[in-house]
């Protein structure tokens, strides 16, 4: 089981953030989820193939000064390192074990975990979720906002991992994250008010499945979190990732040292 209150061992960790239009990377201090350098993104689309990620690594590891251990965080299902599901990605990645296919990057510990799960063990130790682990109110929903709709939930501070929240069917017969996904409002030029009306719609349908205390939101729409924070409409509190867009890499990372 992955908690949020494991032991930390100190030094520097590659956190990897595999999303469906790029890929980021920083060193990352795992004893206070800070990052040690700037970090660097390099575009991909869904066409990019897992061969062609991982020569970007290969790179990538090169400028880091080989790290001493990697976390990649993937966007879809991983169990036991292998992807289960390749929703906003190349088909090649489908039932890949991509600990084994990425190992050859480091002589360390490489270990993969689903992108938004990373992000949310990130924001739970060291963000927005910090103290939200009490038996009465421990109930903690991230979803990340990108290419899709990434989903991590906790419940006195332990991640239940791949939850896939984002594929949950709306009463309107759309999946969520093809409702109401930030890609969605920039393809099909939405306000911010009629985007947000999506939002609320969506979380509405997640607060009734699972009643959360706190709501973080990150990914990539958090960058403009003041455009529409003062029109969303939920019961529980709604904080923003404190962590941002590096939540992925932190946790990513972070995952890598448990
Ligand atoms: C995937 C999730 C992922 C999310 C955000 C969804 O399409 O199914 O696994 O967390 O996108 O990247």
């Amino acid at each position: 089981m992955i908690t949020e209150n494991q032991p930390n061992p100190a030094g520097e960790i590659l956190g990897v953030d595999i999303g469906g239009s790029g890929i980021k990377a920083a060193p990352v201090d795992i004893r206070n989820g800070t990052l040690k350098a700037e970090p660097r993104y390099i575009k991909i689309t869904a066409e990019t193939s897992p061969k062609e990620v991982k020569k970007h690594l290969e790179d990538i590891v090169q400028q880091f000064n080989q790290p001493k251990a990697i976390g990649v965080g993937y966007p879809g299902v991983v169990k036991n390192g292998t992807a289960l599901s390749a929703a906003n990605v190349s088909s090649g990645w489908l039932n890949l074990d991509i600990e084994k296919f990425l190992q050859p990057l480091t002589e360390g510990k490489l270990r993969v975990i689903n992108d938004a799960d990373a992000a949310g063990l990130a924001e739970m130790r060291f963000g927005s979720g910090r103290g939200h682990n009490r038996p009465d109110g421990g109930t903690v929903l991230l979803l990340t906002l990108g290419t899709g709709i990434g989903s991590a939930f906790f419940h006195q501070g332990r991640l239940f991992p791949n939850t896939e929240f984002g594929h949950v069917y709306l009463d309107n017969g759309l999946e969520g994250e093809s409702f109401a996904a930030a890609s969605v409002r920039v393809k099909q030029n939405l306000s911010w008010e009629s985007w947000c009306e999506r939002l609320n719609y969506y979380l509405k349908e997640m607060e009734k499945l699972t009643s959360p205390d706190l709501i973080i939101i990150g990914g990539g729409i958090i960058e403009n979190f003041d455009k529409f924070k003062s029109r969303l409409k939920t019961v529980a509190p709604v904080k923003p990732a404190q962590l941002g867009n590096d939540a992925g890499i932190i946790g990513a990372a972070l995952y890598a040292s448990m």
